[in-house]
């Protein structure tokens, strides 16, 4: 095939963007998101400060441009994101009630994905609940402060309960490099889920790569998650330089792992990227292919 979504489709797989609102009424935007994505994740318009900026007052009119135009577009959706320490609102942040706060996590989960049941294909749950560096522990936060480690789990147990049928993953960065203690504490996270019969589905690996694009090990992070049960996807693929090889080898780890079922790039010219001085997507300012573009679709099999 000639685009990414329709070559990702071949092996079953979906090759998806993030998408904002704000850049819906651009024809350049709008004709390459059409034409080569068959995936879309909200970039912003889902995260908490955009759905319940006051307790219990939920906005969903951005989110809902961005679902309706990939159903009418006929692309499918992430959900990103349910429960984060950032963009959250100033209220969530200062609450110190235990019980509060669940029930304040509880009705944002339940009332979100009920607003799109049935029409996002993966829920980012919890995203990057992980420190970095060497502890391979949870980040301080608030909902780790509050209601302890098991937020998480509490969390995922709701989502199960609320739309049985979209797939749960949790999401992280940093976390392609099997070595990382990051990565081996997403490991035994998850590996304990399984174990217990706690819902999770699927591992999200951002995929916010410098110049040097992956880590040598990274089909064997895919791999090795996989092999705990879930499906792995890579959820905001971007690369410094959007160098060839780099994005190509990306590409080829997550085709030789056959539970990892799709790729979304995070963002489509480079002046929609967060990191845009960066160049690291797949498409120029002008919305031309980069040769990063080929060597991703050619990657894939397509021509
Ligand atoms: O919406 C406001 C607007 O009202 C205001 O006028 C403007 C002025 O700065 O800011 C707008 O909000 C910005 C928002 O993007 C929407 O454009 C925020 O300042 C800005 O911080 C926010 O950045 C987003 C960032 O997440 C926030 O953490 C990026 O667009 C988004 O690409 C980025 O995405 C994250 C993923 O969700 C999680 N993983 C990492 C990834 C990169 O940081």
């Amino acid at each position: 095939a000639s685009t990414l979504g329709a070559q990702a489709a071949q092996s079953g797989r979906y090759f998806g963007t993030a998408v904002a609102a704000g850049r819906l009424g651009d024809g350049t935007y709008t004709t390459i998101l059409g034409r080569e994505f068959n995936s879309v994740t909200p970039e912003n318009e889902m995260k908490w400060d955009a759905t319940e900026p006051s307790r219990g007052r939920f906005n969903f009119g951005p989110a809902d441009q961005i679902v309706n135009g990939a159903t009418a577009r006929g692309q499918r959706v992430r959900g990103h994101t349910l429960v984060w320490h950032s963009q959250l609102p100033g209220w969530v942040n200062s609450i110190r009630d235990a019980n509060t706060l669940r029930g304040v996590m509880n009705n944002h989960i339940t009332t979100v994905m009920n607003r799109y049941k049935g029409r996002i294909h993966s829920w980012d749950v919890v995203n990057e609940a992980f420190a970095d560096g060497p502890s391979g522990q949870l980040r301080s936060s608030v909902f780790r402060d509050v209601l302890g480690n098991g937020f998480i789990e509490q969390a995922f147990r709701t989502a199960r309960s609320t739309d049985p049928a979209a797939k749960l993953c949790y999401n992280d960065y940093n976390i392609e490099d099997w070595n990382a203690a990051k990565t081996q504490g997403v490991y035994r996270l998850v590996r304990d889920f399984k174990a217990r019969g706690v819902p999770i589905d699927c591992v999200g690996l951002q995929a916010h790569f410098g110049a040097g694009g992956p880590p040598a090990n990274f089909q064997t992070t895919l791999s090795s998650f996989a092999a705990l049960g879930v499906d792995v996807q890579i959820t905001e693929l971007d690369i410094a330089q959007a160098p060839p090889n780099a994005y190509a080898s990306t590409v080829r780890a997550c085709l030789n792992v056959a539970r990892c079922t799709g790729i979304t790039v995070w963002g489509i010219r480079d002046s929609d990227s967060w990191r845009a001085s960066e160049n690291p997507l797949l498409f120029d300012r002008g919305g031309n292919k980069k040769p990063a573009y080929r060597s991703a679709l050619t990657a894939m099999g397509g021509t």
